[in-house]
């Protein structure tokens, strides 16, 4: 049974149904579904991505409650105009929910300087943008900073050296923003899928030969499901949610039986293959 004192601190933060949040990303998969989650629960959304074809189509589904604005989440500028021509439209940011994101498939050995720095560009600089240009907002709120991380954050798979590393690195912001914020300020809230059936491959970049994964969509649950786990982590305060099964079951043994972690990872992601000159 929860505690008074836990009641208590959930209904003082409780945010009003119609919310702003600020969702990046938000042209496609999770961020998409993300979007569409939290308007039909009463929230109004920004929308913001490159893709303002998208955004707008979005952003027509949804109705008066959406807003688009396009931003490229690598340039500080076009973040903090995103936040400020939300907080202008819609009077303020409860919540900002930092998604974008891409990957780029190839080894540790071989990987490129560019290709660390693109990654880490957009993974890491991106979110941290949203969540610094969204923070003065989400404090006066006392709203939520939201980082959709992954399993990844916490474990790592072969071919993905860059993609492990940056979702590493913003589990360990989110983790350090929540620890140096002042008792009764924003929550800070992890949210790390497994698997999800999304174009998040296609989008990938990929310097292996023949790599077949980097050109299809993936299986894995679909992205409204993922949408739901974020919109309760959100409603609950949660402070971290790892998504799917076999994610679970990952950092569940990771810690007890690393060797045994990594063989299963090792098998399930099948052989490296050869990279390209
Ligand atoms: N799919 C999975 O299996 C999986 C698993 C764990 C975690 N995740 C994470 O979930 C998040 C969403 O991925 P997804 O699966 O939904 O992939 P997706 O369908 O490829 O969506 C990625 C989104 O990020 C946006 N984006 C990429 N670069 C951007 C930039 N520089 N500026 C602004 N927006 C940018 C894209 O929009 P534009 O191209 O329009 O800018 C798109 O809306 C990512 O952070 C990903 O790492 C995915």
């Amino acid at each position: 049974m929860r505690s008074r004192m836990a009641i208590m601190s959930s209904v003082r933060n409780a945010l009003p149904r119609d919310r702003v949040v600020l969702i990046t990303g938000a042209s496609s998969g999770i961020g998409r579904a993300t979007a569409l989650a939290f308007a039909k629960d009463g929230a109004r959304v920004v929308v913001a991505s490159r893709n303002r074809a998208s955004l707008d189509a979005l952003a027509k589904e949804i109705g008066d409650s959406a807003l688009a604005v396009t931003c490229d989440v690598r340039k500080r500028e076009e973040v903090r105009a995103a936040v400020e021509t939300g907080v202008r439209k819609f009077g303020a940011l409860h919540v900002a929910i930092a998604n974008a994101g891409f990957g780029i498939y190839h080894s540790a050995a071989r990987m490129r300087d560019e290709d660390l720095e693109a990654v880490l560009r957009t993974n890491v600089y991106g979110a941290v943008y949203t969540i610094q240009e969204a923070l003065p907002h989400l404090r006066k709120a006392r709203g939520q900073a939201i980082f959709i991380t992954s399993v990844l954050g916490k474990a790592v798979t072969p071919g993905g050296a860059s993609y492990n590393m940056s979702k590493h690195a913003l589990t360990a912001y989110a983790d350090t923003l929540r620890m140096e914020e002042p008792k009764g300020g924003i929550d800070v809230i992890v949210v790390g899928p497994g698997q999800v059936a999304t174009d998040f491959q296609k989008n990938a970049g990929n310097r292996f030969k023949d790599f077949l994964p980097a050109r299809k969509n993936a299986g894995g649950w679909k992205p409204e499901r993922v949408a739901k786990a974020i919109l309760a982590a959100s409603k609950r305060r949660k402070r971290e949610v790892y998504l799917t099964f076999e994610g679970r079951a990952l950092l569940a043994i990771r810690p007890l039986l690393p060797g045994l972690a990594d063989r299963i990872v090792r098998k399930v992601s099948g052989p490296l293959h050869e990279e390209n000159p």
